[in-house]
């Protein structure tokens, strides 16, 4: 059983699930899996800041693919210092042959003219539906909106993705793809059903064994119910989801007394933290992005398993449906 939508249709794939970027572990290895098990996968650009360690990354995931299309994750901060990359990375993408872009961050309006003439297909991820119909309006090809629930940046307004998705079916005309907090495939018939053309999810995969994080990092995320996330730096407008560790339960305190100098927060939440915790599998020092739907992750097997069990439970879910529905006389 397969779902064709307008973003099955729009980037040639099997699954209407994209499999969002994950800084430090979207490589060639993971992307190429969910690649080859029919969703759409994003190497995450900003992991590999030398050019030639991208270009790399990028001709192994055309190994591994066997020439299957696959897609880079572009995040574009909202401090210009920190998006000096990016210029690089798109030429090195397009040279790469790679046509399938994701964005996220502020919106891609100076990256857009070169992805746009070298005949990319723009995915444009945000976290509130006005940002999802200004995307629209600046020419993406397809909008991703992300609620309260997903692992990484929820945005300031934290609305759950039981009212977005419907709402950004409403406002916006674009293929989309809805996500935040998705590891059930109940969840994507739902979301299907509500005006989504797919489901973008990340914390469900991180237990695939295609990830690179340290055994015992997976084992914490496979370990995690629903409840074992915080929102942190919500007092800097950045508010993070991550996995309840000891650096995320002191970057909370420092924020409940009222520390506003970044330089107190700076150890706490470095990048550099987050690819120990990875390599290490020590993770309490780290703030680690993490969704609510590490629930329903119960242990690391292959992505591929884990897509078409989501698939064979967003079948089920249509069943159930056409199970409960009653013929009803004209009235
Ligand atoms: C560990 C981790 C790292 C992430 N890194 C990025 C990133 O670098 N760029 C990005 O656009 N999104 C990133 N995300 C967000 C995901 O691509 C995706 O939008 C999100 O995980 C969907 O919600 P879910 O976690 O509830 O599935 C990250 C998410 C996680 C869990």
């Amino acid at each position: 059983m397969a779902f064709r939508t307008r973003i099955t249709e729009l980037l040639g794939i099997e699954l209407p699930i994209l499999c969002g970027g994950l800084m430090w572990l979207a490589d060639a290895r993971y992307v190429a899996a969910v690649v080859r098990a029919g969703a759409m996968g994003f190497i995450t650009a900003r992991t590999f800041p030398d050019p030639g360690a991208f270009r790399a990354e990028l001709q192994l995931a055309r190994e591994l693919t066997g020439g299957r299309p696959f897609g880079v994750n572009l995040h574009l901060s909202a401090r210009p210092e920190e998006n000096t990359l990016i210029e690089g990375h798109i030429a090195i993408l397009l040279e790469a042959g790679v046509r399938i872009v994701e964005t996220s961050g502020v919106p891609p309006k100076a990256i857009l003219p070169p992805l746009k003439e070298a005949g990319a297909t723009v995915v444009h991820k945000v976290s509130a539906v006005r940002h999802a119909v200004s995307a629209e309006r600046l020419g993406v090809d397809a909008v991703a909106v992300v609620g309260a629930e997903c692992g990484g940046h929820p945005g300031l307004h934290l609305i759950g993705t039981i009212v977005q998705a419907p709402r950004a079916a409403q406002a916006v005309g674009l293929p989309l793809a809805i996500g935040g907090g998705i590891g059930h495939g109940s969840q994507l018939a739902a979301l299907l059903a509500m005006g989504a053309d797919a489901a973008v999810i990340g914390t469900r995969l991180l237990v695939a064994e295609e990830i690179w994080g340290h055994p015992d990092y997976k084992a914490r995320v496979a370990a995690a119910d629903e409840t074992m996330t915080r929102l942190v730096m919500q007092s800097f407008r950045n508010t993070y989801r991550a996995m309840d560790t000891e650096a995320a339960r002191q970057v909370e305190a420092l924020e409940k007394a009222g520390e506003v100098d970044f330089e107190a927060y700076r150890p706490l939440v470095a990048g550099t933290n987050q690819k120990r915790a990875y390599q290490t599998g020590d993770v309490e020092g780290a703030i680690l992005s993490l969704g609510q739907a590490a629930c329903f992750a119960e242990r690391i097997e292959p992505a591929a398993a884990i897509l078409h069990q989501l698939m064979a439970e967003a079948e089920a879910a249509r069943r159930r449906l056409d199970g409960l529905a009653v013929e009803t006389a004209d009235v």
